[in-house]
């Protein structure tokens, strides 16, 4: 029976064991979204994870809509990445990108314009800017030309992440985002080739795998979905037959894993999420499925004992305790994080969560 601690292959990745640091967005990277020197500490401090998915990072101006948050587009963002994969690498961990189209969810202030996405739509809510929160924005409606430049951006983000040294990337396919527009009928209102039954909604999602893998070679590329969750005003009229034809999709592209934010029980304000789609999907895909939200060590390993899941990925618990794949192998206690300075800027709340060894020394 695998358990947490076995090693896992996720494509071309080894990884030594199957607790993986979530994508989580940290807004350290400045208004050029050029990583640093900090971003380097903080995630060579989070090495001992069997992965880390690095914090969601534009792959354009036009889809980057949260302040300080990095991208992977230019130069000095490759260079600033170099950084960070080197120090994770230093420290014997492996990390993959998650690049990030926010699409209708960008506010123009930003500076990439009006916001696109599937449909002529607004998201609920309000948009992050350097000026604060403001109302979302009416998004434009992609054309087919904005389609083939945006799968050039998606090409380039993963040639720049293998270029600054990335293990792979992962495509941000969950949480509202522009895959995620396209995927889910809330939120994709079109009557082309991209929009109406299920096989064209998956479209724009394979086109994006196709781009990336051809670019970069699908064993270096994941993809994160969010199947079971209203998020950012987007949801599916029906998740099981949505998401079981994605998997038969995944299958078909040979895409070697896929994370799902899937929350199992009623979330801390009491909402409960529908029924996860995961044992659907395995069913059809026979790649490797990481689990994630909420998870505590021992429904993980039942899922993954019970062959429903292969590993799981841990975000707040990560933010808070570096060494948190030591912590659960040696059952020590954990550090509560404060929520207060996960997007705050700075090095408090950030790169001084202890470690163990230190708070035993203490
Ligand atoms: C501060 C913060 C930042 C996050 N940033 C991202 C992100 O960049 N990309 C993403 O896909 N999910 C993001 N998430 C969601 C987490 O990856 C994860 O799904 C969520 O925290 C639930 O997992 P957990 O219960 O282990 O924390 C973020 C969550 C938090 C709390």
């Amino acid at each position: 029976m695998p358990n947490l601690f076995n090693p896992l292959k996720l494509g071309a990745i080894e990884l030594p064991n199957r607790i993986l640091m979530a994508p989580l967005t940290r807004a350290r990277a400045g208004r050029e979204g050029v990583p640093n020197d900090l971003m380097a500490r903080y995630y060579a401090q989070r090495a001992g994870a069997g992965l880390i998915i690095s914090e969601a990072t534009g792959i354009s101006r036009e889809g980057l809509g949260w302040p300080d948050a990095p991208g992977l587009w230019n130069q000095d963002q490759v260079d600033g990445w170099k950084k960070v994969t080197a120090a994770v690498h230093k420290e014997g961990g492996r990390i993959v990108a998650q690049l990030w189209h926010m699409g209708r969810v960008v506010h123009s202030d930003l500076g990439g314009g009006q916001p696109v996405s599937s449909s002529a739509t607004t998201a609920p809510d309000f948009a992050h800017t350097y000026e604060g929160k403001k109302p979302y924005e009416e998004a434009r409606a992609l054309t087919q030309a904005d389609i083939d430049r945006i799968l050039g951006d998606y090409a380039r983000a993963a040639r720049n992440a293998i270029d600054a040294g990335f293990d792979g990337v992962q495509i941000h396919g969950a949480n509202g985002y522009l895959v995620d527009q396209f995927l889910r009928d809330s939120a994709n209102f079109r009557n082309d080739d991209y929009g109406g039954s299920i096989a064209n909604r998956l479209r724009f999602a394979r086109m994006v795998l196709e781009a990336v893998g051809g670019e970069i070679g699908i064993d270096r590329v994941g993809i994160r979905l969010s199947p079971n969750i209203l998020v950012q005003g987007v949801e599916d009229s029906d998740p099981i037959a949505l998401y079981t034809e994605l998997a038969k999709l995944l299958e078909e592209l040979k895409v070697p894993w896929i994370e799902l934010r899937e929350p199992y029980k009623p979330t801390a304000s009491g909402s409960i999420p529908t029924a996860p789609v995961s044992p659907a999907m395995r069913a059809h895909y026979s790649g490797k499925i990481v689990i994630n939200s909420d998870y505590d060590w021992t429904d993980a390993r039942h899922r993954i004992e019970g062959g429903t899941a292969d590993a799981v990925s841990i975000g707040r618990l990560f933010i808070a305790n570096p060494d948190l794949v030591h912590r659960i192998a040696t059952n020590a206690p954990l550090n509560a994080g404060d929520s207060k300075t996960f997007y705050e800027g700075g090095a408090t709340g950030y790169v001084d969560y202890p470690f163990l060894t230190e708070q035993v020394a203490a």
